[in-house]
């Protein structure tokens, strides 16, 4: 018997969720008059930016928030215990069809309700994951930005019926970065957004698109790849300094290929894919192409260097040979004038042979530093050039 006084008496919010979609059709547009358009107010906050390294497709998180007004949702909040707001199934009301057009949303979670108050204004908030549509203009990289575009609009209704406009100001979007995580790869430069019609089939469709305007940043590259090959370029640059005949030189170098090849391959697993064809990837075939050239100027002047030498092994042998012969005469005292002679022979031969050998290095030294300034120059020049044209990007 006590249960129908309670039964009667429901909760305001119960009562008041009732009275509202008893004569509801959520498949109806929520105007008295059929004329009047509804406008969706929509807003977007960026809260992060994921990007895949190997596809390099650009994720984002996003809050997207879209708010109208529902005519048929209003009350007085005075006959229902002073409720101004309550939340409603999504599933109950109309819910307009804006979409995303140039992506496909991600993993986006469905939330099933939606807040509305008592003036009959509805407030549709939703996380969403979204693949952007960016240009990916790679060329700078790592020093590149991405203008990446989000459009809304609604799928069906043209824009008699449903009409799109920003929640907030532009500007206060555009520079909103309170939510965003600042701390991956992409800085949030801005989300400039703008507002237009497109003409189909007779029918106006309403569009807002935004700009999502993001900077990489560079640092990681640049300590990791970047730093590592000029230091590389440097320890071969500084090898030209060990001694020429010494033999050295050559190993030092070709371990510092060596090096360097084990370096490449590392990092191209690390690279995106579509930084093939950047500057970047230049730099380190031109490293390579350098450290190669340096390694065979020196084989070359080391080649040179020997090769002298050799010509002169043959002479001394001959000399040998003769003073073998003189050796053969038997008077003791021919001998002894003919061991002086050939003794004196021999220092002159000597003194010759070493200074033309003197000679040659000196020549061969010569050679090496003139090769090594024009290879200097090379380098100083490429760099430069190189240094210049990231630096412009950086800071453009
Ligand atoms: C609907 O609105 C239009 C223009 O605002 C008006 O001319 C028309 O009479 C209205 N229709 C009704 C049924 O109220
Ligand atoms: C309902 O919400 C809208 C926008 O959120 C606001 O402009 C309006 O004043 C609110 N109405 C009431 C009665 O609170
Ligand atoms: C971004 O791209 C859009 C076109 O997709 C263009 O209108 C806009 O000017 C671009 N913004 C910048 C800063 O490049």
């Amino acid at each position: 018997a006590e249960s129908v006084p309670e039964k009667s008496k429901r909760s305001a919010l119960n009562q008041l969720t009732r009275t509202l979609l008893r004569n509801y059709d959520c498949g109806v547009r929520p105007v008295h008059n059929w004329t009047s358009l509804t406008t969706v107010y929509i807003d977007l906050i960026l809260q992060s930016v994921l990007d895949d390294g190997k596809t390099q497709s650009i994720t984002t998180s996003i809050l997207y928030r879209q708010v109208w007004t529902d005519e048929f949702l209003v009350w007085d909040p005075e006959e229902f215990d002073g409720i101004n707001e309550i939340s409603l199934s999504s599933d109950a009301i109309w819910i307009p069809d804006v979409i995303v057009t140039e992506v496909n949303e991600g993993k986006s979670p469905q939330i099933p309700y939606v807040y509305v108050n008592s003036s009959g204004s509805v407030r549709n908030y939703r996380p969403m994951q979204v693949v952007l549509a960016c240009s990916l203009e790679m060329y700078a990289f790592p020093f590149d930005k991405q203008n990446c575009s989000l459009t809304f609009r609604s799928w069906l209704h043209s824009v008699t019926e449903i009409d799109l406009a920003l929640w907030r100001s532009a500007e206060a979007i555009a520079n909103d970065k309170r939510e965003f995580m600042n701390d991956g790869e992409w800085e949030l430069l801005s989300i400039p957004s703008s507002y237009w019609q497109i003409h189909q089939d007779d029918t106006d469709y309403a569009h807002i698109q935004f700009n999502v305007l993001i900077r990489r940043r560079p640092l990681l590259y640049v300590v990791g790849l970047l730093i590592p090959s000029i230091f590389l370029m440097l320890v071969d640059i500084t090898s030209f300094y060990l001694p020429l005949n010494s033999g050295t030189r050559i190993v030092f170098k070709v371990s510092i290929l060596l090096g360097y090849t084990v370096f490449r391959v590392n990092i191209t697993e690390e690279l995106p894919s579509t930084a093939v064809r950047t500057p970047l990837i230049v730099f380190f075939v031109v490293c390579m192409a350098l450290l190669m050239l340096s390694l065979i100027k020196s084989m070359l002047v080391v080649k040179l260097l020997y090769h002298n030498e050799k010509e002169l092994e043959p002479s001394l042998e001959e000399d040998l040979l003769s003073l073998n012969e003189i050796q053969d005469e038997p008077s003791r005292l021919d001998w002894l004038l003919q061991e002086l002679a050939s003794l004196r022979l021999a220092l002159s031969q000597d003194d010759k042979e070493s200074s033309a050998q003197a000679d040659w290095l000196d020549l061969c030294s010569k050679l090496d530093r003139f090769l090594f300034r024009f290879y200097l120059l090379v380098v100083v020049l490429y760099t430069s050039t190189l240094l210049l044209l990231w630096a412009s990007w950086s800071f453009a």
